[in-house]
């Protein structure tokens, strides 16, 4: 069945028609072209498609968008402001913790829910938080690294950023 819904994406209202059984990944990539949110597995086991949803990260590829009404979902093209980087991508940068990249959106956007909640993690909580989250690459020690970077810099200078 079709429906009109309104989601709230990147500090915007989206209205659109839907399928019930659109996932929100779905949506995000294919009607809103929000390309940074990444289909892999399909199935919430790589967090390719990871998204914010009121600050925690979700798989998108397992949420349908009819489901999604009334939250706050934030997408990485949300998290800067198109002029400068964020603190944790300039890190992955600096770091050069990724590869392909094609992990990179999921990555950053779960190590900014992880700082928001725990400004310093331990490498042990860094690892368990970015658990669901795989890189094909496997640049795991330089994520971990972009991650401690990326506290310090939160921390020097805390930014008026999402
Ligand atoms: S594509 Fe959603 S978790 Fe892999
Ligand atoms: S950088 Fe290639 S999958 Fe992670």
């Amino acid at each position: 069945m079709k429906r009109e819904i309104t989601l709230r994406i990147n500090d915007r209202d989206e209205t659109l028609v839907v399928e019930d059984a659109d996932t929100l990944l779905e949506v995000l990539r294919d009607r809103l072209k929000l390309w940074s949110v990444r289909e892999s597995c399909g199935v919430g086991a790589c967090g390719s498609c990871t998204v914010l949803l009121d600050g925690r990260p979700v798989s998108a590829c397992l949420l349908l968008a009819v489901r999604s009404t009334g939250r706050e979902i934030t997408t990485l093209e949300g998290l800067s402001d198109g002029q400068a980087l964020h603190p944790i991508q300039e890190a992955f940068v600096s770091e050069r913790a990724l590869q392909c990249a094609y992990c990179t959106p999921g990555f950053v956007l779960t190590v900014k829910a992880l700082l928001d909640k725990n400004p310093n993690p331990s490498d042990d909580e860094i690892r368990e938080y970015l658990s669901g989250n795989l890189c094909r690459c496997a640049g795991y020690a330089d994520i971990l690294r972009a991650v401690h970077l990326a506290r310090e810099k939160q921390s020097r200078a805390p930014v008026q950023r999402k």
